[in-house]
């Protein structure tokens, strides 16, 4: 993965070490108002919002399957890669973050 110089204009936020989260596995990680879910596939890393797009649901703590996450409230899928809805009730994507790897930690660009 590599890291591109950030705009002026962007914000780059440091969300927690690679480490922290396990391969095949998803984190929850807040950071002010943002409440985050942090992926790592097979070692590559990607950041949604972690709230459902369909409701209640944490989307940290669905079933992560390859880049399919599946919200543990009604079964809805999302596709962590661009957030694009990929199972129902779901209509709506979830948020992603261009993400980047710098010493060990995860940034995310706002
Ligand atoms: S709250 Fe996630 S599928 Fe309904």
């Amino acid at each position: 993965m590599t890291s591109q110089p950030i705009p002026a204009d962007r914000a780059k936020i440091s969300l927690c070490r690679t480490e922290e989260i396990a391969e095949g596995s998803v984190v929850k990680v807040e950071h002010g108002d943002l409440v985050l879910a942090v992926y790592n596939v097979d070692g590559e890393f990607f950041v949604t919002d972690d709230l459902c797009t369909h409701g209640p649901g944490s989307l940290s703590e669905g079933e992560l399957y390859g880049h399919i996450i599946e919200c543990n409230f009604h079964g809805g899928q999302f596709d962590i890669r661009d957030g694009a809805v990929a199972g129902p009730p779901c209509m709506d994507p979830v948020k992603t973050y261009p993400v980047s790897i710098e010493d060990g930690r995860i940034f995310i660009e706002l």
